[in-house]
């Protein structure tokens, strides 16, 4: 095969995508050029989506800029004229999985080589990535970032027609899109971006690199969404971003910040708001005074606390405390009572020591929480903290993943066993996938819940009483 000139292309640049400008982000409206509306006619694609809600947010607008261009979405993977590949790039081993995925679709490409494949999402915005994609994964056609998804018909008419490799990723976000087409993957509950990228730059993290700096989508463009899906029939909608407490805090010309967003669309008939994800040291009381006096703003909470050391919490760059984030936590808890709270947990993080970890250990008891995603820590080229000298070995991390896991559970079960004998509201989502005759849904406090009933429930709020608490689950009889 030719030697391809690897630097024509347009690549990312990590130390580029760390830069952070005070201007103001510009709004610019998406519209489908006409010559692009009939590519796709008789044509079928697919969307693999990988890593967090932000993806698959994104993947539903990947999926509704596909369709007005004419393309059907397909299952089957042999008869798909474009597969997009939306990755993650959080961890290694979410990197890990993609590569192989990448391999394997090699074949359809052999098979029908008018396939066009794409790489998208986080991935894409790392520059080794691209490199080596354009080094050894000949067979991808077209790379493309996180900033400009809107410009995907331009990327699919040149691959379609040129025949030429579309490889184009902005290291900086540009204006926040408004008016982009969604083709969404549940009927009653739905995504609703507020704001896009992250500012705090926490030292293990590729988010902030991935994503661009902190912008909040105008209070008028998040009502009007909401007030359209409500029309649509959905009953949940989920507000995204990567810190929702920083909502509206990059507004130069008004004070309107996240719990007032929360009161403005308490009133607009959707019947369950969640929202994900918060930092903690940008929670504020009026966020919980928010929820507290909100008749629709769900009674869960998660609120990442990492680490229970404070020199680990320093050197991850977290601007909080042990103490202060049990503060806030105590806080949050006496304004909103009942809550229930879950966090994330990165373990071995560079010079973790056994007594950092018992921290965490003791962190989790105090807290509480009612689970937890827990993590070992996984190196990103880029972040400051991959020049961190790492002193944990692997099997040492492993084991502390284990005990932090056992406690972990504990708090799942004990969550869980506050509901035992209580009637609890449940959004049927559907089947179980262990028992055809049960259903499964989840409780205003994001409990899963199992119980007998119809299937014509589903999409449906009914009250169930729990009888038995399990670690992931709850059994109820519906009443
Ligand atoms: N913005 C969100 C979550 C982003 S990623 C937040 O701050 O809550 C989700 C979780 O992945 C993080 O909370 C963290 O626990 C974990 N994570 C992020 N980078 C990681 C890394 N390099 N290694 C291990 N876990 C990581
Ligand atoms: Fe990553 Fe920290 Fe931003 Fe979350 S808040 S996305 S962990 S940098
Ligand atoms: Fe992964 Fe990007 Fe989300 S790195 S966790 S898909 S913001």
């Amino acid at each position: 095969m030719a030697q391809v000139d690897i630097n024509k292309y347009f690549k990312p640049d990590l130390k580029k995508a760390r830069k952070r400008t005070k201007e103001s982000v510009e709004e610019i409206n998406f519209q489908l050029k006409d010559m692009h509306k009939k590519i796709g006619i008789n044509k079928k694609y697919q969307i693999h989506t990988y890593g967090c809600q932000s993806n698959e947010a994104d993947s539903e607008t990947m999926a509704g800029i596909l369709e007005l261009m004419g393309f059907t979405k397909t299952d089957i993977e042999s008869e798909s004229d474009v597969i997009i590949l939306n990755t993650c790039a959080i961890r290694e081993n979410a990197e890990n999985r993609i590569w192989g995925e990448l391999g394997r679709l090699k074949a359809f490409k052999r098979e029908n080589p008018d396939l066009i494949l794409a790489l998208a999402g986080c991935m894409a915005q790392e520059e080794n990535v691209v490199e080596r994609v354009l080094k050894k994964y000949h067979h991808v056609d077209i790379i493309f970032g996180t900033h400009n998804i809107h410009l995907l018909p331009d990327y699919i008419e040149t691959a379609m027609f040129s025949k030429e490799k579309v490889v184009e990723v902005f290291s900086n976000e540009g204006e926040i899109v408004e008016n982009l087409p969604k083709t969404r993957n549940h009927q009653f509950k739905a995504w609703v971006n507020i704001m896009f990228g992250c500012d705090e730059f926490c030292t293990y993290c590729i988010v902030p690199y991935t994503r661009g700096k902190e912008r909040s989508r105008s209070k008028e463009d998040i009502i009007e969404e909401v007030k359209s899906l409500v029309l649509e029939g959905y009953v949940e909608m989920t507000l995204l971003g990567q810190n929702v407490n920083a909502y509206g805090k990059d507004f130069k010309d008004i004070d309107y910040t996240f719990g007032d967003l929360l009161r403005d669309l308490d009133d607009l008939g959707m019947k369950r708001i969640r929202f994900t994800t918060s930092h903690p040291h940008d929670l504020d009381l009026k966020t919980m005074e928010a929820i507290r006096d909100s008749k629709h703003v769900m009674p869960f909470f998660h609120l990442p606390v990492q680490s229970g050391s404070n020199a680990v919490l320093k050197r991850m760059n977290r601007h909080y405390t042990k103490e202060s984030y049990l503060n806030v936590l105590n806080q949050l808890k006496e304004t909103v009572p009942g809550i229930s709270v879950t966090t994330d947990i990165i373990v071995g993080f560079p010079g973790e020591t056994e007594e950092d970890f018992e921290q965490t250990l003791d962190l989790v008891e105090q807290a509480n929480f009612e689970g937890a995603y827990t993590f070992v820590y996984s190196k990103r080229a880029g972040t400051p903290a991959a020049t961190y000298e790492e002193t944990t070995p692997d099997e040492l991390k492993k084991a502390r993943l284990y005990r932090l896991n056992e406690k972990v559970n504990d708090g799942y079960l004990r969550g869980n066993k506050q509901f035992e004998g209580r009637t609890v509201k449940v959004l049927v989502d559907g089947v179980s996938k262990h028992n055809e005759e049960v259903l499964a849904g989840y409780s205003e406090h994001n409990k899963l819940v199992n119980f007998k009933g119809d299937k014509s429930l589903i999409g449906q709020i009914v009250s169930v009483k729990i009888t038995k608490a399990k670690t992931w689950f709850l059994l109820g009889d519906l009443q």
